[in-house]
């Protein structure tokens, strides 16, 4: 394998770095392009950019391949739950079974939400958009713990297992307490029991009667959890460690993660995929006319839940939770035309040259809405859970970038392409 790259230029060459992965990913270190050559990359988007070194999460698009820490993403829905992955993404190793306690106790321990940030939710309206609350919300936990939030790596770092325990229960119970806002429900404290039961009674309790979850509404809630905990440099991983490169503290870098999350090309694209399944059913298609109107090109027809920007192949996550999408719809007796209509859709794009040749395939927001329309989640509320589940991922790559002592600001550069100098023109001499 190569350890230099050569580049011509100008009749110069130059001799670039190679980097290789522990599994076997190979990079040219660009690093230092600029200075020995006055070019820089240009890679709009940063699809083939590597941004960073990270230990945290594998994933080979193009075969389909998805590990956190090594352990393959079907090992895990398989074996673990949401609370061990979640740990598992953010130190490295599953925990033991003290540390799995311990772990599992500061959650129990910062999963309610004060007073005065309670009364922050009075000040939104009750149709407010959840992805705009919980990321305003989620910003002032700095605020309210300023001690957690210093902004200097160091002592933030310091403190950190206290602030990633209270950041992935609060964003949990903060998600819980927007669903009830918007329903003109009040708070209903948490409990002293399992994470995902916990966001369940938080959701669904009524305030002298308490919902107890049925166990296989538990085990869906934990695996869609656990499915989303981490998905390597996504728009929102790589924004919470854009913004953590400056030294903003973790509940900062967070917020600005869940406003990536919410544009419909992220995290609101399994409500999109909602969108377009009931558009259908309400249309009495059988999808025909959806898959034509993607394959005539354009943002805006795109079949939703297909495509991923790393996927050339089927996302694993949507094997799993296509597979868990049957298994509670059936549990639970439910049977929803919507996941029909989503069989069918899936099976005519998989056979459809367009998507063939393009390598679009379902990805793990085409079934996830269904389980979450099972379990009585209204659609408004799926990002927000999305969220609930990618905060491990992001809580990780922060503190990557916070513990790395060669680690240096993000900031791109560019091609410049507006207008050269021009003089400053006066009003009367403008058109
Ligand atoms: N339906 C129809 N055509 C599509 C779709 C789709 N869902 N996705 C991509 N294409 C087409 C594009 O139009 C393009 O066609 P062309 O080569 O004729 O111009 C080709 O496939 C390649 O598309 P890109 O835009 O290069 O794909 P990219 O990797 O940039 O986009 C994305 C990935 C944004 C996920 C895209 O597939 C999409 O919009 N999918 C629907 C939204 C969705 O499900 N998003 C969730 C993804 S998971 C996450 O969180 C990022």
């Amino acid at each position: 394998m190569a350890t230099t790259a050569q580049l011509k230029l100008d009749d110069k060459e130059y001799v670039l770095p190679v980097m290789v992965g522990t599994e076997g990913e190979k990079a040219i270190d660009t690093r230092k392009l600029r200075a020995e050559t006055g070019y820089i990359a240009y890679d709009q988007g940063y699809g083939n950019t590597g941004s960073c070194e990270s230990a945290i999460t594998y994933l080979d698009g193009d075969n389909g391949i998805l590990r956190h820490r090594g352990y393959p993403i079907e090992q895990l829905a398989q074996n673990s739950n949401f609370g061990e992955t979640a740990y598992l993404i953010i130190y490295g190793e599953l925990p033991n079974a003290a540390q799995r306690k311990a772990f599992g106790d500061l959650l129990r321990q910062h999963a309610a939400i004060e007073p005065q940030m309670q009364a922050i939710f009075q000040g939104y309206p009750k149709d407010a958009p959840p992805m705009a609350m919980l990321s305003s919300i989620v910003a002032s936990l700095a605020a309210h713990n300023p001690h957690l939030a210093t902004n200097d790596f160091e002592k933030d770092l310091k403190n950190f297992d206290l602030a990633a325990a209270m950041a992935i229960s609060k964003i949990r119970t903060i998600g819980a307490m927007i669903y009830r806002y918007q329903h003109g429900l009040p708070y209903i404290p948490p409990k002293d029991i399992p994470f995902c039961d916990n966001f369940l009674h938080m959701m669904f309790s009524e305030v002298y009667k308490d919902y107890v979850a049925a166990p296989e509404i538990s085990k869906a809630i934990n695996t869609l959890l656990l499915l989303h905990a981490d998905h390597e440099q996504n728009c929102s991983t790589s924004t919470v460690r854009m913004v953590g490169s400056s030294a903003a503290n973790l509940f900062t870098s967070l917020s600005a993660g869940i406003c990536a999350l919410s544009g419909p090309l992220h995290g609101g694209a399994n409500t999109a995929v909602m969108h377009m399944l009931q558009s259908i059913h309400d249309e009495h298609d059988d999808g025909t006319r959806f898959i034509a109107a993607a394959k005539s090109g354009g943002k805006s027809n795109r079949l939703m839940g297909f495509g991923h920007p790393v996927y050339r192949n089927f996302d694993p996550r949507a094997k799993i939770i296509g597979k868990a999408c049957e298994d509670v719809l059936n549990k639970l007796g439910i049977n929803d035309p919507l996941l029909a209509i989503a069989r069918n859709l899936e099976q005519a794009a998989l056979k459809d040259d367009y998507f063939i040749s393009r390598k679009l395939y379902p990805n793990v927001d085409f079934y996830s809405g269904i389980i979450m329309r099972a379990l009585g989640i209204p659609v408004n509320m799926f990002t927000v859970i999305f969220a609930i589940g990618r905060s491990p991922g992001w809580i990780a790559n922060w503190r990557e970038v916070a513990a790395n002592p060669k680690g240096r600001i993000y900031r791109p550069r560019q091609i410049y392409s507006g207008p050269v100098k021009r003089d400053y023109l006066p009003m009367a001499q403008r058109g």
